[in-house]
């Protein structure tokens, strides 16, 4: 380490923005006012706060804390580590930890009342053993309805339900399962989904259901059962192909705005690409600004690689792509 440097011990160190390449803003009280929207169009469903993936990128204690005020009593995080630092803002709510419980976990979800929802066969009879070893504990069990994603297979899950002989200490605390085509409100995939979740929940007739996210939320009454989980609406995205179809009124905001320092511009020579393996490009000569952020900084993806207009002046904001958080 050198002894002497040039700088004067008074000087401070520079503030975050000052360090960081890229400063996101987010509006909590837009967070709120959208989550609140969803939870108007929810009808008489409880509406959760899905918080996974620290809040879609928009920071898990800021957007946590403020859903909690606002609020919120269910919420829904990725993964356990994500259970354990929610827990410290939102003391007495119902956290569910949406890929489950997988082995040396057990302690976390205990000692911090975590919810697991359980995906698979596997994590079933894990989840008996662990149940069996360390006392009745609450969880959920995502049933596939057709997603073919996570979940266990809808008849089993409906022989589970119906089997006499399973052990009466597991009682989940909520069934569920997730549409793959909410999007698209034509699809009759919906309803085929609907459908067979109406057969899941009538199985664990008592137990509370859950079949819709953002999407499954504007498809009407008959798809909010008991506690609908928004995610991607409350952060202002598009939940909806074709929203405007809809009628949304208010339509969700965005939520945040993002700024970053710009390079200053320049002209390109000829039609040139501006991304990787040159899947997108300027089709002639012209004026280009680029801005310093990298690739693993929360700006949507979809930015990369396209023109956005020419800044101002320097960490003027960048228009938000807010279907592109997810
Ligand atoms: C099981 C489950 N529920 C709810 C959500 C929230 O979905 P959305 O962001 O579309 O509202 C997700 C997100 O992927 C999910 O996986």
């Amino acid at each position: 380490m050198t002894e002497q440097t040039d700088f004067d011990s008074e000087d401070t160190y520079p503030d975050d923005f000052d360090i960081a390449p890229v400063r996101l803003t987010v509006d909590l009280g837009a967070l709120v006012d959208n989550w609140k929207e969803m939870a108007r169009r929810s009808g008489t469903a409880a509406t959760a706060a899905v918080v996974k993936a620290d809040a879609y990128g928009l920071g898990l204690e800021d957007c946590g804390t403020a859903l909690y005020e606002a609020g919120a009593r269910d919420f829904f995080v990725a993964v356990v580590q994500e259970g354990v630092t929610l827990r410290t803002y939102a003391p007495d709510a119902r956290i569910y930890v949406l890929s489950g419980i997988w082995p040396g976990q057990e302690r976390l979800f205990y000692e911090n009342d975590l919810v697991p929802v359980i995906i698979s066969e596997e994590q079933l009879a894990f989840w008996m053993s662990v149940t069996a070893e360390h006392g009745d504990h609450p969880c959920a069990l995502h049933v596939d309805t057709g997603f073919n994603r996570l979940g266990l297979p809808l008849e089993e899950a409906i022989a589970f339900a119906e089997d006499v002989s399973r052990p009466a200490s597991f009682s989940p605390v909520l069934v569920m399962s997730h549409l793959h085509s909410g999007d698209s409100p034509a699809s009759p995939l919906n309803r085929a989904q609907l459908e067979s979740f109406q057969r899941v929940a009538a199985a664990f007739e008592g137990v509370p259901a859950s079949l819709s996210a953002s999407a499954g939320i504007f498809l009407g009454p008959e798809y909010h059962f008991d506690l609908t989980r928004p995610g991607i609406a409350a952060y202002g995205g598009e939940a909806v192909n074709g929203m405007k179809g809809l009628k949304l009124s208010p339509r969700p905001k965005p939520e945040s705005c993002r700024s970053a320092r710009h390079l200053p511009a320049r002209r390109s020579a000829m039609a040139q690409p501006t991304s990787f393996r040159a899947t997108a490009g300027l089709p002639s000569s012209r004026p280009v600004t680029r801005t310093a952020i990298s690739a693993r900084c929360p700006v949507p993806a979809c930015r990369s690689g396209r023109a956005v207009r020419p800044a101002p002046s320097a960490s003027s904001p960048i228009p938000a792509c807010p279907s592109s958080v997810g």
